[in-house]
């Protein structure tokens, strides 16, 4: 995949995360995910791909904008087809009630290499490159901590768990703190939270839980490119659900997938701050310009960048400010 790509694509986080973190704190999730959704669709068109959505807001007829199947980019002669997994406002309510962890995502592939991952939950485990090839959603959570404290060669005590904090994760929560592990709960945010195990700063070395599937395709983005694991494992709430991953051509429901499986091949992740959070500070506004922070990343070299950029409101098109 060509190389500028990765640092072109990070426009249209920077887009939208500066359009919803205008929103912040004003409640309204809607409001402020409409807002990046609007902002990134509109930034699309400026990348030079044959893109189309995979993973987005939605099908067709229930999201007008950035729903699967969509086409995006310029779509010029010669562009590459892309397949894109994205989520312009990863945490609503974190950017809604002005909460740290929010950001903007895209996950980038060659075409039919992302998991058309239908709309339900996901079990998930992400470490960080030293437990690389320690985890296996197969076994316990208990005897995946055991696995993962001896790769990172510390007491299961030392380590620590991040898990959405859900009425559903009670049982899984019981079992980390019996096996003496720390816990962290966060309120939303799990692609961050996943991303936080590679990043040493964040004092994170383990996601575990359900949460959402496509969010999960993208957590695979981009643990892949920073050389951490990922698996995970459909966990349809009802037959509809399991009559629609059918339809995407999911047969086996209960499979569970290698981050090389949900992305196959060379992928490239960007993510934009919204709100300050783990690894990624919020956008911060000045009198006519703003301050974003985003985190770039290829599979193919395990380059991270992290780019900070000042974006003057009076040379940018419209939706900006
Ligand atoms: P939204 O940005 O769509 O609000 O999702 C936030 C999130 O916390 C995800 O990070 C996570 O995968 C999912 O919701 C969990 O779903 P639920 O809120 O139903 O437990």
């Amino acid at each position: 995949m060509d190389r500028n790509l990765a640092l072109e694509v990070v426009r249209v986080t920077e887009m939208a995360a500066v359009a919803c973190a205008r929103l912040m704190g004003r409640g309204d999730k809607n409001l402020a995910d409409q807002a990046a959704v609007d902002a990134m669709r509109r930034a699309f068109d400026t990348i030079q791909m044959d893109g189309t959505v995979v993973i987005g807001e939605g099908e067709r007829d229930e999201a007008p904008m950035l729903y699967i199947g969509e086409r995006v980019g310029n779509r010029v002669q010669g562009a590459p087809q892309i397949d894109i997994a994205l989520d312009p406002l990863e945490g609503t309510n974190l950017c809604a009630y002005g909460r740290p962890g929010a950001i903007s995502v895209v996950a980038l592939a060659y075409r039919g290499c992302l998991l058309n991952a239908p709309d339900t939950y996901m079990e998930k485990i992400a470490v960080g490159p030293q437990a690389k090839g320690h985890i296996n959603l197969a076994q316990s959570p208990a005897e995946n901590l055991a696995s993962i404290a001896k790769a990172l060669k510390r007491s299961i005590q030392d380590l620590t768990v991040i898990i959405l904090d859900r009425p559903r994760h009670e049982a899984l929560i019981r079992t980390v703190r019996e096996v003496g592990a720390r816990v962290r709960l966060i309120e939303d945010g799990d692609v961050a939270a996943a991303v936080s195990t590679c990043i040493g700063s964040a004092d994170v070395d383990v996601l575990m839980g359900i949460g959402g599937a496509p969010e999960g395709v993208i957590s695979a983005a981009a643990l892949k490119s920073m050389g951490g694991d990922f698996q995970g494992r459909l966990k349809p709430r009802n037959e509809e659900e399991i009559r629609r991953a059918k339809t995407m051509g999911i047969n086996d429901i209960h499979h569970i997938y290698t981050a090389e499986e949900l992305a196959k091949g060379d992928v490239m992740f960007a993510a934009t701050g919204v709100t300050g959070g783990e690894f990624l500070k919020g956008v911060r506004f000045y009198g006519g310009s703003c301050e974003t922070n985003s985190i770039v990343m290829r599979s193919k070299t395990g380059t991270v960048r992290y780019i900070s950029a000042t974006h003057r409101f009076e040379s940018k098109p419209p939706g900006y400010s």
